[in-house]
């Protein structure tokens, strides 16, 4: 596995925890077309192979909406949440796509599963308008997620669209959103999902056999009724 982020510490306690024989880190901007082809890079020096699984996740909220969110917050949501993911997606499918198999060349596509997953949000399919700005970032990633499966599905390749609900994380913290409000709104439809819920799911979607596509999945906390 080839995980990226800012915080090198992370990383290299992340990496060992996988094992050092299992994992690479990239450090970098996951906006940096640079940065991404790196990651790409890393996974096909360390495997020998091109990557058959990318998660599209780097991604920060914004509290408030259009009248309310601070503005000089805007471009930097934006670049790491579209145009990041869109840099990723684009990349990761090129690759994909070269390495093959093409199911017009006969089945070996069906042994060789490939998945590009994407995380979007429950505000990027159901309208918050207490957090429309980072909602219109996930409502880009939603569509382009099923453009893009659209159109490299039929090539073999499977993008899956993730949309969670309220997950507890770094999240709330670099979203800006009051500690005490969110946190009584958190304990009201708690037990919240943790970073694990997604992972299991990243899990069961990649896990299916190569002509299976759960392409695009909403979990929320079972109280979580809104948005
Ligand atoms: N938590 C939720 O309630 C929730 C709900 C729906 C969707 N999501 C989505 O799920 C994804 C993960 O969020 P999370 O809850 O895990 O948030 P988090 O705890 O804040 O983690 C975000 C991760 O992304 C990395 N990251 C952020 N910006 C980056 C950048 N520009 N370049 C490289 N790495 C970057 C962070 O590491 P560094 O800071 O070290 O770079 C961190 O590892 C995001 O796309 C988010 O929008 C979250």
């Amino acid at each position: 596995m080839v995980v990226n982020a800012r915080r090198e510490d992370r990383l290299q306690s992340l990496c060992a925890d996988i094992g050092a024989d299992q994992s690479a880190h990239v450090v970098g901007d996951a906006a940096d077309s640079a940065v991404v082809h790196a990651m790409l890079d890393a996974a096909r020096e360390r495997f020998d192979r091109e990557a058959d699984l990318v998660v599209v996740n780097a991604g920060r909220g914004l509290a408030g909406s259009v009248t309310t969110s601070d503005p000089t917050e805007w471009e930097e949501m934006i670049r790491t949440n579209l145009l990041g993911a869109a840099t990723l997606m684009r990349a990761a499918a090129a690759r994909m796509l070269a390495a093959g198999p093409d199911p017009a060349n006969g089945d070996a596509w069906l042994r060789s599963p490939r998945d590009i997953v994407v995380l979007g949000s429950n505000v990027g399919r159901h309208i918050s308008p207490f957090s429309s700005m980072y909602g219109g970032t996930k409502f880009a990633v939603n569509s382009l997620a099923e453009a893009m499966r659209r159109e490299i599905g039929p090539k073999g390749v499977r993008v899956s669209l993730i949309e969670p609900g309220v997950v507890k994380s770094e999240f709330q913290q670099v979203a800006g959103y009051d500690p005490q409000g969110f946190g009584e709104f958190m304990d009201s439809i708690g037990p919240v999902l943790d970073p694990e819920d997604i992972a299991r799911l990243i899990g069961f979607i990649v896990s299916q056999p190569a002509h299976v596509h759960v392409n695009d999945a909403v979990i929320r906390a079972v109280r979580q009724e809104y948005p």
